[in-house]
Protein backbone atom coordinates (compact mmCIF):
# COMPACT_ATOMS: atom_id res chain seq x y z
CA UNK A 1 0.00 0.00 0.00
CA UNK A 2 1.26 3.44 -0.75
CA UNK A 3 0.30 6.37 1.39
CA UNK A 4 1.85 9.69 0.24
CA UNK A 5 2.07 12.19 2.88
CA UNK A 6 2.87 15.42 2.25
CA UNK A 7 4.98 17.86 4.33
CA UNK A 8 2.43 20.33 4.31
CA UNK A 9 0.14 17.61 6.70
CA UNK A 10 3.06 18.13 9.14
CA UNK A 11 1.62 21.18 10.62
CA UNK A 12 1.05 21.61 14.32
CA UNK A 13 -1.86 20.78 15.80
CA UNK A 14 -4.73 23.53 17.04
CA UNK A 15 -4.37 22.29 20.81
CA UNK A 16 -7.28 23.96 21.70
CA UNK A 17 -9.18 21.84 19.63
CA UNK A 18 -7.59 18.50 20.51
CA UNK A 19 -8.80 19.88 24.67
CA UNK A 20 -12.30 20.60 22.81
CA UNK A 21 -12.14 16.31 22.23
CA UNK A 22 -11.00 15.63 25.50
CA UNK A 23 -13.71 17.49 27.21
CA UNK A 24 -16.43 16.30 25.13
CA UNK A 25 -15.35 12.55 25.67
CA UNK A 26 -15.78 13.39 29.78
CA UNK A 27 -18.79 14.83 29.05
CA UNK A 28 -19.70 11.65 26.67
CA UNK A 29 -19.14 9.85 30.11
CA UNK A 30 -20.89 11.67 32.17
CA UNK A 31 -18.55 14.10 34.03
CA UNK A 32 -19.93 17.54 34.48
CA UNK A 33 -16.81 19.74 32.01
CA UNK A 34 -16.94 23.35 32.27
CA UNK A 35 -15.51 24.10 29.12
CA UNK A 36 -13.38 27.77 28.80
CA UNK A 37 -11.64 26.62 25.98
CA UNK A 38 -12.80 26.96 22.88
CA UNK A 39 -13.91 30.42 21.37
CA UNK A 40 -17.57 30.37 20.28
CA UNK A 41 -20.51 31.93 21.68
CA UNK A 42 -23.36 29.49 23.80
CA UNK A 43 -26.00 31.19 22.56
CA UNK A 44 -27.60 30.02 19.83
CA UNK A 45 -28.11 32.16 16.31
CA UNK A 46 -30.57 34.87 16.52
CA UNK A 47 -34.13 34.14 16.45
CA UNK A 48 -35.21 35.76 13.24
CA UNK A 49 -31.72 34.02 11.20
CA UNK A 50 -33.27 30.55 12.39
CA UNK A 51 -36.48 31.58 11.23
CA UNK A 52 -35.41 32.48 7.85
CA UNK A 53 -33.15 29.39 7.86
CA UNK A 54 -36.61 27.63 8.81
CA UNK A 55 -38.31 29.16 6.37
CA UNK A 56 -35.76 28.72 3.24
CA UNK A 57 -35.83 25.17 4.05
CA UNK A 58 -39.22 24.87 3.06
CA UNK A 59 -39.11 25.96 0.41
CA UNK A 60 -36.24 23.54 -0.03
CA UNK A 61 -34.03 24.35 -2.65
CA UNK A 62 -30.39 25.11 -1.66
CA UNK A 63 -27.97 25.34 -4.37
CA UNK A 64 -24.82 26.86 -5.18
CA UNK A 65 -24.81 31.00 -5.35
CA UNK A 66 -22.42 33.03 -7.20
CA UNK A 67 -18.73 32.52 -6.08
CA UNK A 68 -18.68 35.75 -4.35
CA UNK A 69 -22.25 35.30 -2.52
CA UNK A 70 -25.83 36.15 -2.90
CA UNK A 71 -26.34 39.85 -3.80
CA UNK A 72 -28.75 40.52 -1.32
CA UNK A 73 -26.07 39.14 1.50
CA UNK A 74 -23.33 41.62 0.18
CA UNK A 75 -25.57 44.45 0.00
CA UNK A 76 -26.80 43.78 3.62
CA UNK A 77 -23.04 43.63 4.69
CA UNK A 78 -22.51 47.54 2.91
CA UNK A 79 -24.90 48.62 4.49
CA UNK A 80 -23.39 47.62 8.09
CA UNK A 81 -19.88 49.28 7.05
CA UNK A 82 -22.34 52.42 6.55
CA UNK A 83 -24.99 51.72 9.57
CA UNK A 84 -22.05 50.68 12.14
CA UNK A 85 -18.64 52.79 10.66
CA UNK A 86 -20.12 55.68 8.71
CA UNK A 87 -17.93 53.95 5.80
CA UNK A 88 -19.37 53.47 2.09
CA UNK A 89 -18.51 50.31 0.76
CA UNK A 90 -19.44 49.03 -2.86
CA UNK A 91 -20.94 45.88 -2.37
CA UNK A 92 -18.70 44.77 -5.32
CA UNK A 93 -15.96 44.65 -3.35
CA UNK A 94 -17.31 42.42 -0.97
CA UNK A 95 -16.98 38.56 -1.02
CA UNK A 96 -19.25 35.93 1.28
CA UNK A 97 -16.72 33.32 2.43
CA UNK A 98 -17.50 30.02 3.88
CA UNK A 99 -16.52 31.29 7.65
CA UNK A 100 -13.68 33.24 8.26
CA UNK A 101 -11.24 30.61 7.81
CA UNK A 102 -11.77 29.97 3.77
CA UNK A 103 -11.28 34.08 3.81
CA UNK A 104 -7.82 33.54 5.11
CA UNK A 105 -7.37 31.05 2.54
CA UNK A 106 -8.43 32.97 0.02
CA UNK A 107 -6.31 36.38 0.53
CA UNK A 108 -2.74 34.05 1.56
CA UNK A 109 -3.57 32.59 -2.21
CA UNK A 110 -4.60 35.51 -3.89
CA UNK A 111 -2.36 37.67 -2.36
CA UNK A 112 1.10 35.59 -1.37
CA UNK A 113 3.21 33.62 -3.32
CA UNK A 114 5.39 30.63 -2.03
CA UNK A 115 8.52 32.37 0.30
CA UNK A 116 7.47 35.67 0.53
CA UNK A 117 7.01 36.85 3.97
CA UNK A 118 4.05 37.67 5.83
CA UNK A 119 4.45 39.06 9.72
CA UNK A 120 1.68 38.13 12.36
CA UNK A 121 2.09 38.64 16.29
CA UNK A 122 2.92 36.28 18.63
CA UNK A 123 1.15 35.29 20.50
CA UNK A 124 -1.83 35.19 18.11
CA UNK A 125 -4.48 32.96 16.45
CA UNK A 126 -2.75 29.86 15.63
CA UNK A 127 -4.98 28.96 12.18
CA UNK A 128 -3.05 32.07 10.53
CA UNK A 129 0.73 30.14 11.14
CA UNK A 130 -0.63 26.83 10.02
CA UNK A 131 -2.32 27.90 6.97
CA UNK A 132 0.29 29.96 5.94
CA UNK A 133 3.05 27.44 6.65
CA UNK A 134 1.21 25.11 4.70
CA UNK A 135 0.66 27.22 1.45
CA UNK A 136 4.75 27.58 1.65
CA UNK A 137 4.71 31.35 2.71
CA UNK A 138 7.32 32.58 5.50
CA UNK A 139 5.66 33.19 8.26
CA UNK A 140 7.03 36.20 10.50
CA UNK A 141 6.08 35.91 14.02
CA UNK A 142 7.13 39.15 15.78
CA UNK A 143 6.67 38.39 19.02
CA UNK A 144 4.99 41.53 21.03
CA UNK A 145 6.88 40.45 24.90
CA UNK A 146 5.29 43.10 27.30
CA UNK A 147 3.27 45.05 23.98
CA UNK A 148 -0.39 44.32 24.05
CA UNK A 149 -0.47 44.65 20.47
CA UNK A 150 1.52 44.86 17.20
CA UNK A 151 1.95 48.19 16.65
CA UNK A 152 3.96 50.23 14.00
CA UNK A 153 7.92 50.13 15.23
CA UNK A 154 7.04 46.35 15.41
CA UNK A 155 6.82 46.38 11.52
CA UNK A 156 9.25 48.97 10.80
CA UNK A 157 11.66 46.41 12.55
CA UNK A 158 10.77 43.50 11.52
CA UNK A 159 10.93 44.91 7.64
CA UNK A 160 14.10 46.46 8.47
CA UNK A 161 15.67 42.85 8.99
CA UNK A 162 14.37 41.89 5.85
CA UNK A 163 11.52 42.83 3.90
CA UNK A 164 8.16 41.93 4.36
CA UNK A 165 4.93 41.39 1.55
CA UNK A 166 2.84 41.36 4.01
CA UNK A 167 1.08 41.62 7.80
CA UNK A 168 -2.21 40.35 9.49
CA UNK A 169 -3.55 41.25 12.71
CA UNK A 170 -6.86 41.00 14.94
CA UNK A 171 -8.33 43.70 16.95
CA UNK A 172 -9.78 42.48 19.06
CA UNK A 173 -7.08 40.02 19.08
CA UNK A 174 -7.38 35.88 19.89
CA UNK A 175 -5.83 35.35 22.69
CA UNK A 176 -5.54 38.46 24.06
CA UNK A 177 -8.43 40.40 23.39
CA UNK A 178 -6.51 43.46 23.01
CA UNK A 179 -7.74 46.06 21.12
CA UNK A 180 -5.47 48.26 19.23
CA UNK A 181 -6.58 51.91 19.70
CA UNK A 182 -7.50 53.88 16.45
CA UNK A 183 -4.78 56.30 16.80
CA UNK A 184 -2.22 53.34 16.65
CA UNK A 185 -4.02 51.56 14.14
CA UNK A 186 -4.32 54.62 11.92
CA UNK A 187 -0.31 54.34 12.11
CA UNK A 188 0.01 50.98 12.08
CA UNK A 189 -1.47 50.84 8.53
CA UNK A 190 -0.13 54.09 6.93
CA UNK A 191 3.07 52.77 8.09
CA UNK A 192 2.70 49.50 6.40
CA UNK A 193 1.22 50.93 2.92
CA UNK A 194 4.47 53.37 3.05
CA UNK A 195 6.83 50.42 3.00
CA UNK A 196 4.86 48.68 0.52
CA UNK A 197 3.50 46.23 2.92
CA UNK A 198 0.24 44.54 2.07
CA UNK A 199 -2.49 44.60 5.34
CA UNK A 200 -5.10 41.69 6.21
CA UNK A 201 -7.04 42.71 9.38
CA UNK A 202 -9.50 40.31 11.19
CA UNK A 203 -11.53 42.00 12.46
CA UNK A 204 -13.85 39.02 13.39
CA UNK A 205 -14.46 40.39 17.03
CA UNK A 206 -15.63 43.61 16.01
CA UNK A 207 -18.86 44.54 17.94
CA UNK A 208 -17.47 42.77 21.14
CA UNK A 209 -15.01 45.53 23.05
CA UNK A 210 -16.32 46.12 25.80
CA UNK A 211 -14.43 49.94 26.11
CA UNK A 212 -13.69 51.86 22.74
CA UNK A 213 -16.06 52.13 20.01
CA UNK A 214 -14.80 49.46 16.84
CA UNK A 215 -12.53 51.13 14.19
CA UNK A 216 -11.84 49.30 11.00
CA UNK A 217 -8.83 49.05 9.04
CA UNK A 218 -10.65 49.96 5.85
CA UNK A 219 -10.91 53.66 7.46
CA UNK A 220 -7.24 54.47 6.81
CA UNK A 221 -6.86 52.47 3.49
CA UNK A 222 -8.51 51.03 0.85
CA UNK A 223 -5.75 48.94 -0.24
CA UNK A 224 -6.42 47.08 3.36
CA UNK A 225 -8.13 43.45 2.94
CA UNK A 226 -10.63 42.95 5.87
CA UNK A 227 -11.92 39.78 6.91
CA UNK A 228 -15.01 39.40 9.39
CA UNK A 229 -17.53 36.66 10.48
CA UNK A 230 -20.74 35.95 11.83
CA UNK A 231 -19.21 33.79 13.85
CA UNK A 232 -18.46 35.73 17.07
CA UNK A 233 -21.10 38.60 17.59
CA UNK A 234 -23.82 36.81 15.47
CA UNK A 235 -23.54 33.76 17.03
CA UNK A 236 -23.56 31.48 14.25
CA UNK A 237 -19.97 29.51 14.33
CA UNK A 238 -21.63 26.14 12.64
CA UNK A 239 -23.05 27.92 10.03
CA UNK A 240 -19.67 28.78 8.49
CA UNK A 241 -20.07 31.97 7.19
CA UNK A 242 -17.98 35.10 6.29
CA UNK A 243 -17.06 37.53 4.16
CA UNK A 244 -14.09 39.55 2.97
CA UNK A 245 -13.80 43.32 1.82
CA UNK A 246 -11.43 43.71 -0.99
CA UNK A 247 -9.29 45.79 -2.97
CA UNK A 248 -10.62 46.52 -6.03
CA UNK A 249 -7.59 44.49 -7.34
CA UNK A 250 -8.26 41.70 -5.79
CA UNK A 251 -11.71 40.77 -6.29
CA UNK A 252 -11.43 38.93 -9.60
CA UNK A 253 -8.40 37.15 -8.01
CA UNK A 254 -10.37 35.93 -5.14
CA UNK A 255 -13.22 34.72 -7.16
CA UNK A 256 -11.31 32.82 -9.59
CA UNK A 257 -9.55 30.79 -7.00
CA UNK A 258 -12.99 30.98 -5.11
CA UNK A 259 -14.28 29.14 -7.75
CA UNK A 260 -12.05 26.40 -8.06
CA UNK A 261 -11.63 25.90 -4.07
CA UNK A 262 -15.46 26.26 -2.92
CA UNK A 263 -17.82 26.98 -6.11
CA UNK A 264 -19.79 29.21 -3.77
CA UNK A 265 -20.25 29.64 0.12
CA UNK A 266 -23.60 27.61 1.69
CA UNK A 267 -26.71 29.42 0.55
CA UNK A 268 -28.74 28.56 3.55
CA UNK A 269 -26.53 30.22 5.55
CA UNK A 270 -26.32 33.38 3.63
CA UNK A 271 -29.93 33.41 3.56
CA UNK A 272 -30.16 33.26 7.15
CA UNK A 273 -26.90 35.51 7.51
CA UNK A 274 -28.86 38.35 5.97
CA UNK A 275 -31.25 38.78 9.03
CA UNK A 276 -28.19 38.74 11.05
CA UNK A 277 -27.73 42.38 11.08
CA UNK A 278 -31.49 43.18 12.40
CA UNK A 279 -30.70 40.74 15.56
CA UNK A 280 -28.96 43.73 16.96
CA UNK A 281 -31.22 44.23 20.58
CA UNK A 282 -30.97 40.49 20.77
CA UNK A 283 -26.86 40.17 20.47
CA UNK A 284 -26.81 43.11 22.42
CA UNK A 285 -28.19 41.04 25.60
CA UNK A 286 -25.78 38.47 24.75
CA UNK A 287 -22.47 40.81 24.26
CA UNK A 288 -24.37 42.19 28.18
CA UNK A 289 -23.69 38.46 29.91
CA UNK A 290 -20.21 38.38 28.45
CA UNK A 291 -19.66 41.92 30.00
CA UNK A 292 -20.66 40.51 33.39
CA UNK A 293 -18.41 37.41 32.89
CA UNK A 294 -15.42 39.75 31.86
CA UNK A 295 -16.10 41.63 35.14
CA UNK A 296 -15.96 38.25 37.33
CA UNK A 297 -12.72 37.30 35.38
CA UNK A 298 -10.96 40.18 35.65
CA UNK A 299 -11.37 40.00 39.30
CA UNK A 300 -11.05 36.39 40.18
CA UNK A 301 -8.58 35.09 37.99
CA UNK A 302 -5.64 37.76 39.39
CA UNK A 303 -7.30 36.42 43.29
CA UNK A 304 -6.37 32.84 42.23
CA UNK A 305 -3.09 33.86 41.10
CA UNK A 306 -3.35 33.78 37.37
CA UNK A 307 -2.51 37.04 36.49
CA UNK A 308 -3.51 38.99 33.41
CA UNK A 309 -1.05 38.49 30.43
CA UNK A 310 -3.32 41.56 28.42
CA UNK A 311 -5.79 43.82 29.39
CA UNK A 312 -9.77 42.41 28.31
CA UNK A 313 -10.39 44.71 26.36
CA UNK A 314 -12.53 42.55 23.84
CA UNK A 315 -13.27 39.27 22.13
CA UNK A 316 -14.28 36.91 24.91
CA UNK A 317 -11.07 35.93 26.27
CA UNK A 318 -8.85 36.08 29.67
CA UNK A 319 -5.12 35.96 28.77
CA UNK A 320 -3.26 34.82 31.58
CA UNK A 321 0.06 34.19 33.33
CA UNK A 322 -0.06 30.94 34.43
CA UNK A 323 3.77 30.63 35.88
CA UNK A 324 2.71 30.70 39.59
CA UNK A 325 1.20 27.24 38.88
CA UNK A 326 3.67 25.50 36.50
CA UNK A 327 6.00 25.96 33.82
CA UNK A 328 4.21 23.90 31.42
CA UNK A 329 0.18 25.29 30.68
CA UNK A 330 -0.37 22.28 28.25
CA UNK A 331 0.18 19.84 31.54
CA UNK A 332 -1.28 22.17 33.30
CA UNK A 333 -4.18 22.35 31.03
CA UNK A 334 -4.74 18.78 31.13
CA UNK A 335 -4.44 18.41 34.66
CA UNK A 336 -7.15 20.93 35.58
CA UNK A 337 -9.21 19.13 32.88
CA UNK A 338 -8.79 15.94 34.84
CA UNK A 339 -9.15 16.97 38.31
CA UNK A 340 -11.20 20.46 38.42
CA UNK A 341 -12.87 19.25 35.01
CA UNK A 342 -12.63 22.76 33.52
CA UNK A 343 -11.18 22.90 30.11
CA UNK A 344 -8.99 25.55 28.78
CA UNK A 345 -6.62 26.56 26.53
CA UNK A 346 -2.43 26.12 26.83
CA UNK A 347 -0.78 29.06 25.32
CA UNK A 348 1.26 26.88 23.16
CA UNK A 349 -1.65 27.25 20.64
CA UNK A 350 -1.05 30.93 20.66
CA UNK A 351 2.79 30.92 20.93
CA UNK A 352 5.15 28.08 20.02
CA UNK A 353 8.07 30.05 22.23
CA UNK A 354 6.40 31.76 25.23
CA UNK A 355 2.96 29.49 25.38
CA UNK A 356 4.16 27.64 28.24
CA UNK A 357 3.39 30.33 30.52
CA UNK A 358 0.07 31.47 29.84
CA UNK A 359 -3.37 30.03 29.13
CA UNK A 360 -6.83 31.33 27.72
CA UNK A 361 -9.98 31.26 29.91
CA UNK A 362 -12.94 31.48 26.94
CA UNK A 363 -16.22 33.83 28.91
CA UNK A 364 -18.83 33.35 26.35
CA UNK A 365 -20.40 30.71 28.41
CA UNK A 366 -22.94 30.82 30.90
CA UNK A 367 -22.37 33.21 34.21
CA UNK A 368 -23.39 30.76 36.13
CA UNK A 369 -20.73 28.56 34.57
CA UNK A 370 -18.35 30.82 34.90
CA UNK A 371 -18.72 31.31 38.98
CA UNK A 372 -18.91 27.49 39.28
CA UNK A 373 -15.33 27.06 37.18
CA UNK A 374 -13.57 29.72 39.24
CA UNK A 375 -14.67 27.94 42.35
CA UNK A 376 -13.66 24.48 41.21
CA UNK A 377 -10.05 26.03 40.54
CA UNK A 378 -10.07 27.26 43.64
CA UNK A 379 -10.82 24.16 45.08
CA UNK A 380 -8.51 22.75 43.22
CA UNK A 381 -5.87 24.80 43.70
CA UNK A 382 -6.01 24.69 47.39
C1 LIG B 1 -9.06 35.59 15.45
C2 LIG B 1 -9.91 34.57 14.76
N1 LIG B 1 -10.04 34.64 13.42
C3 LIG B 1 -10.76 33.72 12.77
C4 LIG B 1 -11.40 32.67 13.41
C5 LIG B 1 -12.17 31.66 12.58
O1 LIG B 1 -13.51 31.88 12.59
P1 LIG B 1 -14.58 31.37 11.50
O2 LIG B 1 -13.88 30.55 10.49
O3 LIG B 1 -15.59 30.62 12.30
O4 LIG B 1 -15.14 32.62 10.90
C6 LIG B 1 -11.31 32.57 14.80
C7 LIG B 1 -11.97 31.47 15.52
O5 LIG B 1 -11.79 31.25 16.69
C8 LIG B 1 -10.54 33.56 15.48
O6 LIG B 1 -10.39 33.51 16.81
Amino acid sequence: MVVSLSRRGNVEPFHAMDVLAEANRLKAQGVPVISMAVGQPSDPAPARVRAAAAEALQVGRIGYTDTLGLAGLRKAIAAHYADHYRLEVEPARIAVTTGSSAAFNLAFLAMFDPGDRVAIAAPGYPAYRNIMAALGIDVVEIALGDAAYLHAGHLEAAHREKPLKGVLFASPANPTGAVIPADELSTLVETAEALGIAVISDEIYHRLAYGAPDTTALAFGNSVTVINSFSKYYCMTGWRIGWMVLPEALVRPVERIAQSLYISPPELSQIAAIEAFAATEELEAVKGRYAWNRELLMKRLPELSFPLAAPMDGAFYAFCDVTRHTNDSMAFARKMLADAHVAATPGRDFDTQAGHRTMRFSYAGSHDDMVEAMARIERWLR
